[in-house]
């Protein structure tokens, strides 16, 4: 047994200190350290880099290999991955228990196998028989899909050894354990240690491997963040359990770009990838419905249009109550500044609600002149017309503001069918398409007159 020393480390935040204390100094959480194991030095994550280079190389001498990337047989998770399962890569999956993150990996197992790949799905969570009972739920029937429903590492590293499998799925890296580790599972330093050991048998074998890993309420990975530093990729699953579809998002990925969205929709047969997304969000749209307008949201280098609802009733209180649903509070306490202050539509004595239909969460300025336009229509009471999208950011002196990747949303809007968009002037910017009617429109003012004269 390794000789190790303790350590206290906080769980909120992941720092560590040498003396306990009853509030983490870097985070300020209360009575948040629990006293750990050092890391013993086989699992010192400083080894694994000086294993790779002992001397510096000058920039012309690097070499550089092309990214190989094996298709999924997903094509909503191979977008997220930046094209393709990239071998030797070590990829986080957080989400939500429940949100489907067992169910999109075994149903990936089951394709890549038909690939020609055989695949190891480690569950330290659930039995065979539990396994058994999903996969046959989801139609699994492939004869190179290997279970093994137990978390210690070391006797994993066996069973790779021996299996040398394509892919290896990891449900959950909270459940894994290392028995040099002492530690209970699900604690950082066996997370930690977990995932380093993982990433060197990544690295070494380039086999592959996606880990699991339970999202906490707060929205950090148990184990929290540290993960997601040494991690190649993260992804999020997410969505609203109550409704059918799933969203899987890429946080970080050393292979691709970040902020790319896989959608998909989970049925009695598992889930199903969602081919075009803005058609699903927009099914719902009641047609001159007052307060409901159309956006458009880059979410990685794919447009989606998304409805946004807002509500808006006089306050019966002293403070006006100000909810919001899928988009950032400070936003929507700016937009409502801006609609009273330069706009002069009184919003600051009254109840103020605004949703994304569907549960989306949208993290972009660009809505900002259609959720403003959701807000007027539903003080006014009166409709704005179907079939327009409103794109333009709003800046604090009530401009619209030029976004970015317009032609792209212009492009996508005229393919889906709607015949026009309402977009921020520039004045060396000149956009026309064939198809779909573009209003350039410089002040939020000028937008609010062209709907309510
Ligand atoms: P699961 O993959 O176990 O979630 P996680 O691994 O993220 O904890 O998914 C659990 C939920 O998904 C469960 O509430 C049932 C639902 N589900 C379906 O709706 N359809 C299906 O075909 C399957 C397998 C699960
Ligand atoms: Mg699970």
């Amino acid at each position: 047994m390794p000789k190790t020393t303790v350590q206290y480390v906080c769980q909120s935040c992941g720092a560590s200190f040498r003396q306990w204390m009853g509030r983490c100094s870097t985070c300020q959480e209360w009575d948040s350290l629990q006293e750990e194991s050092i890391l013993p030095k086989a699992f010192d994550l400083k080894g694994l880099s000086k294993a790779t280079h002992s001397i510096p190389v000058r920039f012309p001498d690097l070499s550089h290999e092309e990214v190989d990337r094996h298709p999924s047989g997903w094509f909503e998770l191979d977008r997220v991955l930046g094209g393709g399962i990239v071998p030797g890569s070590l990829v986080l999956i957080g989400g939500e228990p429940g949100i489907g993150k067992s169910t999109l990996l075994l149903q990936v197992a089951e394709t890549y196998t038909g690939k020609g790949h055989s695949v190891l799905y480690v569950s330290a969570e659930e039995s065979l028989s539990q396994l058994k009972q999903r996969g046959k739920r989801l139609g699994v029937s492939s004869k190179e899909l290997f279970f093994w429903a137990e978390g210690d590492l070391s006797r994993l590293e066996m069973i790779i050894e021996e299996l040398s499998p394509g892919l290896i799925l990891v449900d959950s890296i909270q459940m894994v354990y290392h028995p040099e580790l002492e530690s209970s599972p699900g604690s950082l330093i066996q997370v930690r240690g977990c995932s380093i050991r993982l990433m060197e048998i990544a690295k070494k074998s380039s086999i592959p491997i996606f880990l699991v890993g339970h999202v906490t309420k707060e929205g950090s990975l148990a184990g929290p963040k540290i993960l997601e530093h040494l991690v190649d990729t993260v992804l999020y699953f997410e969505g609203e359990k109550a409704l059918h579809y799933r969203i899987l998002r890429t946080i970080k990925n050393r292979f691709g770009t970040v902020d790319e969205v896989g959608i998909f929709r989970m049925g009695e047969e598992g889930l199903e990838e969602v081919e075009n997304p803005s058609e699903l969000f927009l099914e719902e749209k009641p047609p001159g419905m007052s307060g409901s307008v159309i956006v458009s949201s880059l979410e990685g280098t794919r447009p989606l249009f998304l409805e946004v609802q807002a509500l808006v009733c006089e306050t019966k209180n002293s403070f006006p109550n100000r909810r919001s649903s899928g988009i950032d509070l400070n936003r929507l306490s700016l937009i409502l500044a801006v609609l009273e202050k330069r706009a002069r539509v009184g919003v600051d004595r009254a109840d103020v609600f605004v949703n994304v239909a569907g549960g989306m969460k949208i993290n972009e300025p660009a809505i900002d002149l259609g959720l403003a336009m959701a807000i007027a229509s539903a003080a006014y009471g009166k409709a704005i017309e179907d079939g327009v999208v409103w794109i333009g950011e709003i800046g604090l002196g009530g401009e619209i503001r030029y976004v970015q990747g317009l032609e792209r949303r212009i492009t996508e809007a005229r393919n889906l069918g709607f015949k026009r968009c309402m977009i921020p002037y520039h004045p060396k910017k000149n956009i026309s398409l064939d198809g779909i009617e573009l209003c350039p429109i410089r002040t939020l003012q000028e937008g609010l007159e062209r709907v309510f004269p």
